[in-house]
């Protein structure tokens, strides 16, 4: 159980964490510094780098998640905050999916062919998801620490 929760937790930790950096820190610091033009490249080249932590993030959760409930016994042994922690877990993966699959797919498309106002509603669209996202996972972390009791 103890390597299969330090996995879990280092899942949780690249990509909520992640999520809050490029939230909170580096999208003020580039409307700041940056032109649309710049901006969106920058986001393009950081999407493709931090998406790869995510599917590794994304393999980690359901990997060791997956086991720990094995050890529950299925399920049926899983306490109630295992249950909603898959719930809050597969919403975010299904949000995260259409982010990569839809959305980043376009976004790298309209850079390529420099169409910054159609690449600006884009990158407007993955931040709502983001921010959805980072949301569920600060949740997610607080309803397993206060259904475990700490
Ligand atoms: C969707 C697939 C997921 C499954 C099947 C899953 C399953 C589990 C299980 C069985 C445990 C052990 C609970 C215990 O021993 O009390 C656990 C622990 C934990 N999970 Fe998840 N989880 C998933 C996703 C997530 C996500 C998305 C987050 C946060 C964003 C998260 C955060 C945590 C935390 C913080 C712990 C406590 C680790 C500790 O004991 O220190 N999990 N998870």
């Amino acid at each position: 159980m103890d390597i299969s929760k330090l996995l879990h937790l280092f899942a949780v930790i690249i990509w909520v964490g992640g999520m809050f950096f490029a939230y909170v820190v580096l999208r003020p610091s580039a409307v700041e510094v940056l032109q649309p033009p710049e901006r969106l490249r920058l986001w393009d080249k950081v999407f493709s780098r931090f998406f790869k932590w995510v599917w590794l993030a994304v393999f980690l959760l359901l990997a060791s998640g997956l086991y720990m409930i094995h050890l529950f016994g299925g399920m049926a042994g899983a306490p109630s905050y295992v249950h909603a922690m898959l719930t809050l877990g597969t919403v975010m993966m299904l949000i995260y999916a259409y982010v990569y699959f839809v959305a980043y797919a376009r976004l790298s498309k309209l850079v390529a062919a420099q169409d910054w106002p159609s690449a600006g509603a884009v990158l407007a669209s993955i931040r709502k998801l983001v921010a959805v996202n980072l949301a569920l996972g600060l949740l997610t972390v607080a309803v397993v620490m206060l259904g475990r009791g700490m």
